[in-house]
């Protein structure tokens, strides 16, 4: 059977909120636990991060460790995943390079995130080289490790489109007969809340730059505040009596990404499950600090345990940073092989073949002085 390894990661710009947990990190821990996988890599991907934070480096030093703890406490276990700072690994830009020759501009410039990204930073005017090209650096990031499964967010999907696209184009010109490079699939939630969580004000985004999430981080009190006070319902359901309305209502949103039919065991047993519960929401009669009040119950539960063991890792923060070291090592080593392969394929490897040498030796053996 062939190897089953997962590859995906996130850029350290902030600390994770909700909407990375539900969107690709929940379901990380959980392929992480399946024991499915032969191997998990984690990349913290600093570099990609540069791509449009080039002039703000502290930023992205600064948040490399509040991601690997918001890894950790969320149950990514270095034992059984490894966890690697991308900058660390120098093979994946030389496989960069390599595959910047299977890629053409306008097929960037198509990629819609890509476009969305330049729209949302201003950069039409003037586009770095660096974050234009980035699609092909998150390429070589997955080739590198030759991974199979991709667990990401559904904004990545281009990315893993062109990945595909460079996996083939690479097979087909320089290694037609054995493939070096592995195809790749996304694996995107299934629910439709968790593809896109929306922000606490009910803006389609969640980003720190709008003040809009629920941190992994966050105190218990700050996630309460943020639901009970800032959280977006329904602007027509003014009387309890009145009927309300699930679309675009943000605390029906969470609830589909985060609630289970056991939450209204404990926390309300009025209704056996969220169908039961939404039926009641819009023929009228409950109220919006109800559904509040049971939403907070579940995010509590939810993120006590993370919030908790975010706290005792804390404590010892260089262990964390060896953590990523080792991770960084040890994923260095899978990377190097891969790209002695690409080498191999691409015919620049001439002081590892003695058959090269031989052959143009050869050729010149008459030639005498
Ligand atoms: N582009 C991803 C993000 O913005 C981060 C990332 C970099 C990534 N390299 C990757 C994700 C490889 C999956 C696979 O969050």
């Amino acid at each position: 059977m062939a190897n089953k390894i997962i590859l995906t990661g996130d850029r350290p710009t902030g600390r994770l909120h909700i909407g990375h947990y539900v969107g690709s990190l929940r379901r990380r821990v959980e392929l992480q636990n399946s024991g499915e996988f032969d191997k998990i890599f984690i990349m913290i991907a600093d570099a990609q991060a540069l791509t449009d934070n080039f002039d703000n480096p502290d930023k992205v030093r600064a948040n490399i460790i509040e991601v690997a703890l918001d890894y950790i406490s969320a149950g990514i276990d270095p034992e059984k995943s490894t966890i690697l700072v991308q900058s660390q690994i120098p093979e994946l830009t030389e496989l960069t390079f390599f595959y910047s020759n299977l890629v053409t501009v306008s097929r960037l410039q198509r990629n819609p995130t890509v476009k969305n990204e330049i729209q949302l930073r201003n950069f039409e005017t003037s586009i770095p080289v660096g974050f234009f090209t980035y699609p092909i650096s998150q390429a070589a990031d997955i080739t590198a490790f030759k991974a199979t499964t991709v667990p990401v967010g559904v904004d990545q999907l281009p990315m893993i489109e062109q990945t595909k696209e460079i996996v083939q184009r690479f097979n087909f010109i320089y290694s037609p007969d054995k493939p070096v490079l592995v195809d790749c699939e996304a694996l995107i939630p299934e629910n439709e809340s968790c593809k896109r969580l929306p922000g606490v004000d009910g803006n389609a985004k969640m980003s720190k730059s709008l003040g809009n999430c629920i941190y992994l981080s966050d105190t218990a009190d700050d996630v309460k505040e943020k639901i009970m006070k800032k959280m977006f319902t329904d602007p027509q359901h003014l009387q309890v009596s009145d009927p309300g309305h699930l679309e675009g209502n943000v605390v029906f949103t969470y609830l589909d990404a985060f609630c289970r039919d056991e939450h209204f065991e404990r926390y309300l047993p009025d209704y056996a499950n969220l169908e039961e519960m939404k039926a009641h929401y819009t023929r009228g009669g409950l109220g919006d600090v109800k559904c509040k009040k049971f939403l907070n119950e579940i995010m509590q539960e939810t993120l006590e345990p993370i919030r908790v063991r975010r706290h005792e890792l804390e404590k010892d923060i260089p262990a964390i940073y060896d953590i990523l070291k080792k991770g960084s090592e040890k994923a260095r080593e899978t990377a190097t092989q891969t790209l002695a392969e690409v080498k191999a394929a691409m015919r620049i490897n001439y002081f590892d073949d003695a058959e090269l040498i031989r052959a143009q030796s050869e050729k010149y053996s008459g030639s005498k002085d």
